[in-house]
């Protein structure tokens, strides 16, 4: 397949040219979706990145040639196609591995998404090392998949919950993280980058301050890995989670990458086929790292296809997909305030991520994605999974634009021009 991307480079070590910047008119030619047209006739303007991603060529290509040509379980088969998707997906780990840093695949467990990884790490993790009065930090801006699974947790074990507040720009209050420390928490759980602010939080920072007070630290990258070059051995975290479908891969993909020693100390979290090593009636071996995690017969072909979504933006390089987004995100901000009547959220481009937040005046948020729609301009609206965030800032919804590698200046040129539209029908 020939697409914008050199696949080719990925695989041979040798470094990739130095390029100035990304081009996202040439890498659109790889996502067949982007040169569709809404049913209205206008060309689709995907702004609902941070809600799922779009997928590329090769992405769809290896979810497809695995159905075509080699479906079968994995780690089961012993014939010729069944050791293939034994090889792709144990292939894919490894890509993933790559991809975020992680030293060693084994310490990638495969899940269905973010959410599974965290309730994964709530559930094995916890209930052996939370207890009565324990606490666990979370963040105001957290959305709700790293917030509930904590909330059940610590009314199990009659825990407690601590919360790191946020300026009115959305950039966390060390100076309380600090203080919150003195409490001995157990764990840290912190967004990496905000789903509805786009804030980029001081992970290496954080993590370092929650290690000297003896915490551990889970890390949200569902909004990062897609964005930003993340590397979990330099971030020092001890969980890292995230989901494959916001980061170019399939629906149903994701993982949870932890320490070695972490993941082979804890529980498994679901039971039955491919977790075990020996079965009796009444007791069971486990399996090894990652496999004793991986219960039932895994979404072997989305993480097929994760795998060349790691490898097809490893071969862009996560330099330049932050440089580009960065790029848009300023171009964006610059632009939407001319809009009439139009408030901005968040932090500056510079500590931000390629998602913007905003209202216009007397206009719900769901009725400026309906006028949108009519333009083929998708945003999402309400409030994206952070209830407590939008209730912190004082919001009942926003509506939100979001950008991905393949997002343009003709992208936000096309919601201004629409937001134009919702003005004149709305009086704003
Ligand atoms: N977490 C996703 C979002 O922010 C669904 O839209």
């Amino acid at each position: 397949m020939a697409g914008a991307v050199d696949l080719r480079r990925a695989d041979t070590g040798v470094p990739a040219p130095v390029v100035a910047a990304l081009d996202p008119h040439a890498i659109r030619a790889d996502f067949p979706i982007l040169s569709t047209r809404t049913s209205s006739g206008h060309p689709l303007v995907y702004l609902d990145s941070a809600a799922t991603s779009q997928k590329p060529r090769v992405v769809i290509d290896a979810v497809d040639d695995f159905y075509r040509t080699y479906n079968a379980n994995v780690h089961r088969g012993i014939y010729e196609i069944g050791e293939r998707a034994t090889a792709a997906y144990e292939a894919a780990r490894a890509s993933v591995a790559r991809f975020i840093g992680a030293p060693d695949p084994h310490e990638i467990v495969f899940t269905r998404n973010a959410t599974e990884a965290i309730n994964l790490v709530a559930y094995s993790w916890g209930r052996r090392n939370v207890g009565r009065g324990d606490a666990i930090v979370l963040t105001e801006m957290e959305h709700h998949a790293n917030l509930v699974p904590w909330q059940i947790l610590v009314q199990d074990v009659d825990g407690d919950l601590e919360f790191i507040p946020i300026t009115d720009d959305g950039i966390l209050r060390l100076d309380v993280f600090e203080v919150l420390l003195r409490l001995r928490p157990k764990l840290v759980a912190f967004t990496h980058v905000s789903n509805t602010l786009g804030t980029i939080d001081p992970v290496r920072e954080m993590v370092d301050m929650a290690h000297a007070a003896g915490a551990l630290v889970l890390v949200d990258g569902a909004q990062a890995v897609p964005h930003l070059k993340v590397d979990v051995a330099e971030l020092g975290a001890d969980f890292y989670v995230f989901s494959g479908h916001k980061v170019l891969g399939p629906m149903g993909s994701g993982a949870l990458w932890a320490r070695r020693e972490l993941l082979e100390a804890m529980p498994p979290f679901l039971a039955g086929g491919e977790m075990i090593r020996e079965v009796h009636l009444r007791r069971s071996e486990y399996n090894e790292i990652p496999w004793k995690f991986e219960a039932g017969t895994p979404d072997a072909a989305a993480a097929v296809g994760l795998g060349a979504a790691a490898e097809y933006l490893m071969a862009i390089g996560m330099d330049r997909v932050r440089a580009h987004e960065r790029d848009l995100t300023a171009y964006a901000l610059d632009r939407l305030a001319t809009v009439p009547g139009i408030a901005l959220y968040g932090p500056a481009a510079e500590l931000r991520s390629g998602v913007v937040p905003f209202n216009l005046a007397g206009v719900h948020p769901h009725d400026v994605a309906q006028v949108l729609d009519r333009s083929g301009v998708c945003v999402r609206a309400g409030h994206h999974c952070t209830m407590p965030l939008h209730e912190r800032l004082g919001l009942a919804a926003t509506a939100r634009a979001s950008f991905n590698v393949y997002s343009t200046r003709e992208d936000v040129d096309a919601l201004v021009d629409a937001l134009g539209e919702v003005v004149r029908i709305f009086g704003a």
